[in-house]
């Protein structure tokens, strides 16, 4: 079948995960139906606005809506046009709760939103990261509704920021509940990469979640030496540099930093959840990298009085080069600060927000500095006037 000839529709299509998979999958020439609830954003990608940082992203939306009637690729608010699609993409959010249980209630909630426009022989993608079993109960309830819709479940494995590249790099896994959703799945993703890797769904859903609380416990690892090393008053990147150096089997060793950000944590928190809690290395990477700022503080106050000191923070979104402040853990660091009486100026080159000063305010007002975020702008500037606790191992490099 050619891809003008599938209609997709992407729900929560304005999002970090839908957005890029919607932009490409219209440049490959299926007909994308970008279905979001926020309604601002939607105006927004109508006018040719990308909402967010993303490499590549607005170069492609304004060369997509140049070239592209409605019918080829449609922004709207309107759930009601899954109903002729003959897949739709589901990527809303899946946070974890205040007890650090997974939310399952936005996911079920969206199926019972899309379900009175859902119909038989249509195929549902799930793609937002899911407690392993959730596909199965979707499948279930979908078929107690009396539909024959076939359920996928194909993890999105992105490194926010630049999807646009790794959707077309990266492997993707794919699960689907029958031969006929499975077809779907392969019609839709072999469009943007060569490698297709196949598992049963709870699998896949599982694969999603190791893979990020693999990465989420390598960060705690390299944490962790940071603190040891800077207790012991030695320099971690001077021994981390020693350890990788032409050492392929640590080559793959991270450095240190704020391990943060919307998915890492809170999925770490959904395969303990899973485990009934008996995930004491995902715990220990928890409490790691969640109290790296207050090792930080700490630190700072054996070399100074915080009260009343003007402290500055230098980049404050959850990683480099992005405009994206959730679970940033920069935020935490000044909340600490603020705990000690300090007087916290922030900058931030990418994130809005009345509170934060520009970067010549903090670099003029503040002997002491800590790296929020060590965003590529930042590796420029001369430092060497202040004092600067960096645990990414920016300024030194
Ligand atoms: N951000 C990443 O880099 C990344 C990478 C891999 C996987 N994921 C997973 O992808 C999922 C989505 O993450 P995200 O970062 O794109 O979130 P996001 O908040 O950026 O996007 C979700 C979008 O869904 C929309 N939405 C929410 N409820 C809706 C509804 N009922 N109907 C229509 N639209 C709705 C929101 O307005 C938002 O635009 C999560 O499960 C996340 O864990 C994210």
């Amino acid at each position: 079948m050619p891809n003008e000839a599938l209609r997709i529709a992407v729900v929560g299509g304005g999002g970090h995960v839908g957005l890029p998979l919607s932009l490409l999958l219209a440049d490959k020439g299926f007909a994308v139906r970008v279905i979001d609830c926020d309604g601002t954003k939607i105006e927004a990608l109508k006018g040719g606005r990308f909402p967010f940082l993303e490499e590549g992203g607005p170069e492609l939306l304004t060369k997509l809506l140049g070239e592209k009637t409605p019918d080829q690729l449609l922004f709207t608010t309107d759930s009601a046009l899954v109903a002729d699609s003959d897949v739709v993409i589901l990527v809303v959010g899946t946070p974890v709760d205040e007890h650090m249980n997974p939310s399952l209630g936005p996911v079920h909630a969206v199926i019972e939103q899309l379900r009175p426009y859902l119909r038989d022989g249509q195929t549902v993608i799930l793609r937002s990261t899911l407690f392993p079993g959730t596909s199965e109960k979707i499948r279930a309830t979908l078929e107690g509704a009396r539909l024959k819709v076939g359920v996928c479940f194909c993890p999105e494995r992105i490194a926010q920021g630049y999807a646009l590249r790794e959707l077309q790099d990266l492997p993707q896994i794919i699960s689907g509940s029958t031969p006929a959703a499975l077809a779907a799945a392969r019609t839709v993703f072999s469009s943007l990469t060569p490698k297709l890797v196949e598992l049963s769904m709870t699998e896949a859903e599982l694969a999603k979640l190791f893979t990020n609380s693999w990465r989420y416990i390598k960060f705690a690892v390299a944490n962790q030496f940071y603190m040891i090393a800077a207790d012991k008053g030695l320099d971690f990147y001077r021994i981390r540099d020693a350890m990788v150096q032409d050492y392929g089997r640590a080559s793959d060793f991270p450095l240190a930093g704020f391990a943060a950000g919307p998915c890492l944590f809170k999925d770490t928190m959904q395969l303990a959840a899973y485990n009934r809690q008996n995930f004491p290395l995902g715990h220990s990477a928890m409490l790691l990298n969640e109290t790296l700022p207050d090792f930080l503080v700490e630190r700072a106050k054996l070399s100074y009085s915080l009260k009343g000191m003007k402290v500055g923070i230098l980049g404050m979104a959850f990683k480099p080069d992005n405009d994206d402040k959730r679970e940033s853990l920069a935020y935490k660091l000044r909340k600490l600060l603020l705990y000690e009486n300090a007087v916290v100026l922030c900058t931030d080159p990418y994130i809005q927000d009345p509170g934060f000063v520009p970067l010549e305010t903090v670099l003029a007002s503040c002997e002491l500095l800590f790296i929020g975020c060590p965003h590529r702008a930042y590796r420029s500037i001369s430092l060497d006037k202040h004092q600067v606790i960096d645990c990414w191992g920016m300024v030194r490099k």
